[in-house]
C-alpha cells in the first residue's frame, strides 16, 4: 500500500479517547497542552480485518474464558517463518499480557535476587526497571556512539560479564532507542560472548517488523544457524507493529525444554490468567492479513524520517540524528545547541512537545530526545518546525 492511501484510510484523532499518549500529558509531563510524540504507539487505526475480527466477537456478545486456538499458532508461525525466517514450533510458545510483563517474569524465573543482569545502554527503560524492581544487580555496557551511529563495545560487554558474573542479558533487537538492526556479524559476536560465559539471552523482538532498506532483522534464536537457540528466550508481539498495545497480548518462545519448565514453574506461581480473547483475535487477524497495511505504515515512517532529518539538519547542521535502520523512533542529540539541563525546558515550555527524554534510557543520554515517527506527517511537521523555529543556531542555551 502507498503512503497516501494508508494515511487516507487509517489516520485518526486520538485525543479524548483515554489514550495514555494524548490524555495523560498533565500527569506525565505536567502540561496537558503538548503535542504528543512520546510513548511508542501511533495515530493509525489497525487493519480493517483486525477491526472486523474484533467486531465479530463483539457482535456475538460473549466474552467468556478462551484459549489459544490452533489458527492463532498457525498465523503467528507463518508470519515468523515468512517475514523472519524463523521456524517456530507451537510447543515452544507461551503468552503474556505484554512484553514488559514477560521481561519481569524472565528475570524472576531465570535469576536469583542480587544476580547480575546486563543491558546495552541506552535502551528501553523498562529493561533497567525489570532488573532493579526485582532486586537484581543492573550492569550496563554503554553502546559506542560515533557521530550518531551506535555499535557494541564487545570488549566492555565481555569484561562486564566476567567482572560481575552476569547471569542474564536483556537484548533489544531491533534496538530502541538507537534504531539499530544488528547485523549477522554483530549478533554472532554478541551471542558468542554470552555463550562463552554461560549467560542466558532474553531477546526482546517487539520491533522485529519495523526495519528499513537492506536492514534485516535476525531473530536471536536463528543467529548463526541457531547455534545459540538453547540459551535464547524470545518475546515478541503484534502490538508494536499493528498498534494493538492496549490489547495486552504477546508471545514468548522458549526452545530449550529445561528453560521452558523453569519458566512454567515460575509463571504458574504468579499468573493464573487465561489469554485475552480480543487480543488473540486481533493479533491473529493482523498476522494473517496485515502485510499490506504494514507496507503503507513503513512508507509513512520513512517519509516522516526523511522530512525530520532533511529539515532539522538543513537548519541546524550540528544536530546529530541517528540513522533509522529499524523501529519508528528517531533518536536526536541536541547537545550541540542546548545544554542537557535545559532540554526539558526547551522541548516542553518552548517547543510545546511531549517526547521521551534521553536520560530515561540511560544516564549518559541526557541531552538527547526520542521522537515518535508513527504518526501523521502534519504532527511531525509541527514538531520539527517548532524545534527549528526555536533552536538557537549561534550559541548554546
Ligand atoms: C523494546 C520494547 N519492548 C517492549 C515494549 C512494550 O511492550 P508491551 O507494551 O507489550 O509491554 C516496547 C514499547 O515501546 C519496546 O520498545
Amino acid at each position: 500500500m502507498k503512503k497516501e492511501e494508508f494515511l487516507e484510510r487509517y489516520a485518526i484523532e486520538r485525543k479524548g479517547t483515554n489514550s495514555l499518549k494524548w490524555d495523560k500529558l498533565e500527569e506525565r509531563f505536567g502540561d496537558a497542552d503538548l503535542l504528543a510524540a512520546w510513548v511508542a504507539d501511533m495515530e493509525f487505526k489497525a487493519p480493517e480485518q483486525v477491526v472486523e475480527a474484533i467486531k465479530e466477537k463483539v457482535d456475538h456478545g460473549v466474552f467468556g474464558y478462551t484459549y489459544v486456538p490452533d489458527s492463532y499458532y498457525e498465523a503467528f508461525i507463518d508470519w515468523e517463518r515468512k517475514r523472519h525466517g524463523y521456524e517456530v514450533k507451537s510447543e515452544w510458545m507461551r503468552f503474556s499480557t505484554g512484553v514488559v510483563t514477560a521481561l519481569y517474569w524472565f528475570v524472576h524465573a531465570f535469576t536469583k535476587p542480587q544476580d547480575a543482569v546486563i543491558i546495552l545502554s541506552p535502551v528501553y527503560y523498562p529493561f533497567a526497571n525489570a532488573v532493579r524492581d526485582t532486586d537484581r544487580t543492573l550492569i550496563s555496557s554503554e553502546l559506542i556512539n560515533t557521530n550518531g551511529v551506535y555499535t557494541i563495545d564487545f570488549e566492555d560487554f565481555e569484561k562486564q560479564i566476567i567482572d560481575n558474573e552476569v547471569k542474564l542479558f536483556i537484548h533489544c533487537t531491533p534496538h530502541n532507542p538507537v534504531g539499530r538492526v544488528w547485523t549477522a556479524e554483530e549478533a554472532e559476536r554478541l551471542l558468542s560472548i554470552c555463550d562463552k560465559h554461560d549467560v542466558l539471552i532474553v531477546s526482546d523482538e517487539i520491533h522485529h517488523d519495523m526495519t528499513f532498506g537492506d536492514h534485516t532483522h535476525i531473530p536471536s534464536a536463528i543467529v548463526s544457524e541457531g547455534k545459540f537457540s538453547q540459551r535464547v528466550v524470545t518475546v515478541t508481539a503484534a502490538s508494536k507493529t499493528f498498534n494493538l498495545a492496549g490489547l495486552l497480548t504477546s508471545q514468548i518462545i522458549i526452545e530449550n525444554e529445561a528453560l521452558r519448565k523453569r519458566f512454567d514453574k515460575f509463571v504458574n506461581s504468579v499468573n493464573q490468567t487465561e489469554v485475552n480473547l480480543l487480543g488473540m483475535t486481533a493479533s491473529e487477524a493482523a498476522f494473517r492479513h496485515g502485510a499490506d497495511w504494514l507496507e503503507g505504515l513503513r512508507e509513512v515512517v520513512k517519509s516522516n524520517e526523511r522530512y525530520a532529518v532533511e529539515q532539522l539538519t538543513a537548519h541546524a547542521k550540528d544536530l546529530v540524528i541517528t540513522p533509522l535502520e529499524g523501529t519508528y523512533l528517531l533518536w536526536i542529540d541536541l547537545r550541540a545547541y542546548i545544554e542537557p539541563d535545559k532540554v526539558k525546558e526547551f522541548i516542553q515550555d518552548t517547543c510545546r512537545l511531549a517526547i521521551d527524554y534521553g536520560e530515561w534510557f540511560g544516564e549518559k543520554s541526557k541531552g538527547f530526545i526520542r521522537l515518535n515517527l508513527g504518526t501523521e506527517p502534519r504532527h511531525i511537521k509541527q514538531a520539527v518546525d517548532s524545534i527549528i523555529e526555536h533552536l538557537p543556531t549561534s550559541k548554546k542555551i
